[in-house]
């Protein structure tokens, strides 16, 4: 199954594929990780897309559409994929079409603003493998060390309150109109996000199953 996962920032798009990878077995393609990877490497990409994501703006198409030309041609996807925080504006999407790629199911995760704000600033990740906590609702085993790698939680750059609304900004007016473009597909579901993982959770196996 090729799934989509649309959504504000913060709104639970990671956590969801993490469970939806782990229930299905194929893999999670987040292009914020990959860009987050290539940054923290200092290759060429990574340098152009920082100054981008630290202010809370879209990395430019072209980047991002060759990351994900590049990515869905490797093996692990021939079973399927999750497309976490990718396409996230209309000419991403029309790329994705052009590709010939068929999308099954396109959930969309709805979170209001009000809540979002208060999501990012508890979020904290690891700074060597970028595992996701919550300091209220994904606490680690020990308070600011990673379950997975017993690495330090870090607080992300552009989780900062005033990039975090500039991200909201960008969310509505680039990538919110991509529900009018996968509507009239029959493909999209809307997920109330809940106040909690497991719910949240429930309704997207849910609305996968449909
Ligand atoms: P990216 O990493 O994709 O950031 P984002 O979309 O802003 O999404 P987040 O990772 O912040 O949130 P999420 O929805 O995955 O939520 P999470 O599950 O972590 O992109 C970063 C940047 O890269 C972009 O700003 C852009 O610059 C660039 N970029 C990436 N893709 C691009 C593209 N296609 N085009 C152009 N530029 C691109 O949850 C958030 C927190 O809430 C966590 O702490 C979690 O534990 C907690 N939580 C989750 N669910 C719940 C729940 N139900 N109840 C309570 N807490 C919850």
């Amino acid at each position: 199954m090729n799934i989509i996962f649309l959504g504000a920032p913060g709104a639970g798009k990671g956590t969801q594929a993490e469970k939806v990878s782990a229930k299905l077995g194929i893999p999670t393609i987040s292009t914020g990780n990959i860009i987050r990877e290539a940054i923290k490497g200092g290759t060429a990409m990574g340098l152009k897309a920082r100054e981008y994501t630290e202010a809370g703006k879209l990395v430019p198409d072209e980047i991002v559409i060759g990351i994900i030309k590049e990515r869905l041609s490797a093996d692990d996807c021939k079973n399927g994929f999750i497309l976490d925080g990718f396409p996230r504006t209309i000419p991403q999407a029309e790329a994705l079409d052009a590709m010939g790629i068929v999308i099954d199911k396109v959930i969309d995760l709805e979170v209001p603003d009000e809540a979002i704000a208060k999501r990012m600033s508890g979020r904290r990740v690891c700074a060597k493998c970028g595992a996701s906590y919550h300091l209220e609702y994904k606490k680690p085993s020990a308070e600011g060390i990673c379950d997975a790698c017993g690495a330090e939680l870090v607080q992300r750059k552009d989780d900062a309150p005033e990039t975090v609304l500039e991200r909201l900004k960008v969310y509505h007016s680039e990538t919110e109109p991509l529900k009018e473009y996968y509507s009239g597909t029959g493909k999209l579901k809307i997920v109330e996000g809940q106040e909690n993982v497991e719910d949240t959770t429930a309704l997207t196996f849910k609305a996968l199953e449909d």
